[in-house]
């Protein structure tokens, strides 16, 4: 597929060299100062997390097998590095598992800049991929290619239960539903919708990840129930000026004729330690019988 022709495919975003330095000293000041614990106690704690249901309705025709609905567990933008790590993670997972999801997914920047912060991430994660009945299934962000190194975060995570959907998609055990995951729309070598989805049946109930809300509109199609996406973290810091230093943000939940897109605002940040109107959170997505 052409770059010219590809509707997901989106133009890189990159910062001044000025603002990178700046977003590092922030960064690296508030890791100093004990930012990373206090992110974990004021955004991550159990009492504190936000758990954001979302609720999307199956075609009538489809079987469910006895099953009242299929969750999805949604965590994206862990940003693992100096502000975020194993220990800011197990909190949310034990969140996440008291919630009994079917399938849990991650849309993405597991991690902020060094590829070793997301590895460290192995264990709770395998704890999570193990309690899914249904499964585990990844994409990568536009931070995870930093240095080309993102098969590293395979190789720890796949012998845990991850799958990786690199332009790829998968049936959900052996109900008619697939989840499909494409490349990160801007930093991906390869971005291929059709490669995704060469595997499923036409028209067949899907979901589909997809770390860029921006590159949803291309992925709608009949039969693509939900995009899941991440990267805005929903503006991080939602006041005047800051919010405009991140990616575009279309809204957490946007009707996209046939297909929902959800846009999860992520449980970790890049910069400062600090959330404004953009409470960190896992979504719980329920797929559930029409009526
Ligand atoms: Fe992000
Ligand atoms: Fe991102």
């Amino acid at each position: 597929m052409s770059s010219s022709s590809n509707p997901v495919r989106q133009p890189v975003r990159r910062h001044s060299k000025g603002r990178l330095a700046l977003f590092d000293l922030v960064e690296a000041t508030a890791a100093a100062l004990g930012g990373r614990r206090l992110y974990a106690w004021r955004w991550l704690a159990p009492s504190r997390l936000t758990l954001r249901e979302e609720r999307v309705e199956l075609p009538p025709e489809l079987d469910l097998q006895g099953r009242p609905r299929v969750r999805i567990a949604q965590l994206s933008d862990l940003h693992a590095g100096s502000l975020f790590d194993a220990a800011s993670l197990e909190p949310v997972i034990d969140r996440v598992l008291a919630a009994r999801p079917d399938v849990v997914v991650v849309t993405g920047d597991f991690i902020a800049h060094e590829i070793e912060a997301g590895v460290a991430l192995g264990e709770p994660l395998g704890r999570l991929a193990r309690a899914a009945p249904l499964g585990a299934f990844a994409v990568f962000g536009n931070h995870d290619y930093r240095g080309r190194r993102e098969q590293a975060l395979v190789q720890e995570l796949a012998p845990r239960g991850w799958t990786f959907l690199r332009n790829a998609a998968a049936r959900l055990g052996s109900l008619p539903l697939w989840i499909s995951g494409v490349e990160d729309p801007e930093e991906g070598r390869l971005v291929d919708p059709e490669a995704a989805r060469e595997t499923i049946p036409a028209h067949a109930a899907e979901v589909c990840l997809c770390h860029n809300p921006s590159a949803a509109p291309g992925l709608v199609r009949t039969g693509c129930l939900a995009v899941l996406s991440g990267h805005t973290h929903g503006r991080q810091l939602d006041l005047p000026l800051l919010r405009t230093l991140g990616p575009r943000h279309p809204g957490t939940r946007v009707q996209l004729g046939p297909t929902r897109l959800v846009v999860s605002r992520g449980l970790g940040v890049v910069g400062a330690p600090l959330r404004w109107r953009a409470p960190a959170e896992v979504v719980l997505l329920d797929l559930v019988p029409a009526g």
